[in-house]
């Protein structure tokens, strides 16, 4: 029997014009640039002024078609992450999907797994292409976390910036060319009050600030990501030496050395944008996938694993072949 699986064919990225530096941050909370580069690695981070989360996603999923070579028209398929929403309803997909000119009919949805966001929306796209649901598919990881940033609290203000990248998948019947070689997700609600905003619609009626236990979250963190990468090397039947590339989520560079030591990855083979761009959720793995590749670190044929752990928590792991 012919089976269908997902390629990658495109990539694309957006960031907000806005830089906030660890300088500029000092004048707003009691911080320095010596603490948050060392306890964190940021340096700065982009900052949505009069962006909306939407923007964000309709100019990555743009650079993300004109990459790939395919007309918006082809689209029929799209799942965009994020936390920080333009609206409650409807949907931030759809609400791109307007702005990109997305055709009648096709369906659009959001997928809501914190900084675990873009791993899950690739799963139910990869899911759906090989189930025969969806030929072209727009996958997407858009935030304005600075919209529930509390900036009066310099124990999570410093951490995370605003961004958004895009992948577009496409089905194949050939092995040969499948580049989506694994995903797996998890989560465990145990630890839903470690890490989560202190508001919503149906209990406070807004969206409320991030809250987290910091230390809670590191150590949990660096063995979920482990895990993630892990379980997905082991579906795709491979081990740590296949993989050219960790790309772990961007939430602290001590959390991924923590990984990548634990996973025993040299530094090296580790990508990274945490220091110019800090925590960007559901959006960091697929920016710094896109900024890697764009600028030729990442080559043809090169297997990145990527893993994420988030608020949840949730956690997944995904193998690709460039
Ligand atoms: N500037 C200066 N001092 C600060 C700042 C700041 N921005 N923030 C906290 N401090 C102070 C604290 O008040 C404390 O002072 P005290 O000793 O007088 O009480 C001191 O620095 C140490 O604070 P800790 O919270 O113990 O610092 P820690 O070394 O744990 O680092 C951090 C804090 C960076 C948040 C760390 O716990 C961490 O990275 N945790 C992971 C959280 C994370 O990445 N979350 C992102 C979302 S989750 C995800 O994406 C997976």
């Amino acid at each position: 029997m012919m089976s269908i699986s997902s390629k990658i064919v495109g990539y694309g990225h957006c960031v907000p014009q806005k830089v906030l530096t660890n300088d500029d941050l000092s004048k707003i909370v009691d911080t320095n640039d010596e603490w948050i580069s060392t306890r964190t690695g940021i340096k700065s981070r982009h900052i949505a002024n009069n962006e909306t989360t939407s923007d964000l996603a309709a100019n990555a999923a743009k650079m993300a078609l004109i990459n790939a070579g395919i007309d918006v028209s082809d689209i029929d398929l799209v799942v965009l992450a994020t936390i920080t929403p333009d609206y409650t309803t409807p949907s931030t997909a759809l609400v791109m999907a307007n702005k990109l000119g997305i055709r009648e009919g096709v369906p659009a949805f959001d997928i809501s797994a914190a900084c675990s966001g873009f791993i899950y929306a690739l799963t139910q796209a990869d899911n759906a292409i090989r189930l025969g649901q969806a030929s072209k598919a727009l996958v997407i990881g858009a935030e304005t976390l600075s919209n529930i940033t509390d900036w009066t609290d310099r124990g999570t203000c410093v951490l995370f910036g605003d961004g958004a990248g895009a992948v577009v998948l496409e089905a194949t019947d050939n092995p040969e060319e499948t580049n989506v070689l694994a995903t797996r997700i998890f989560a465990d609600s145990k630890h839903i009050e470690t890490l989560k905003t202190n508001g919503g619609v149906s209990t406070t009626k807004s969206s409320g600030f991030i809250q987290m236990d910091g230390k809670e979250v590191f150590k949990y963190a660096v063995n979920a990501l482990a895990n993630g990468a892990e379980k997905a090397l082991e579906k795709a039947g491979l081990n740590a030496n296949d993989v050219d590339w960790l790309l772990p989520h961007q939430a602290n560079i001590r959390i991924i050395d923590g990984t990548a030591q634990k996973m025993g990855f040299d530094k090296a083979k580790v990508l990274t944008n945490i220091a110019n761009h800090g925590n960007t959720s559901a959006a960091s793995i697929p920016l710094t996938l896109s900024q890697k590749v764009n600028d030729g670190t990442v080559k043809k044929g090169d297997i990145v694993l990527l893993t994420s752990m988030g608020a949840g928590f949730t956690w997944g792991g995904a193998v690709l072949k460039i």
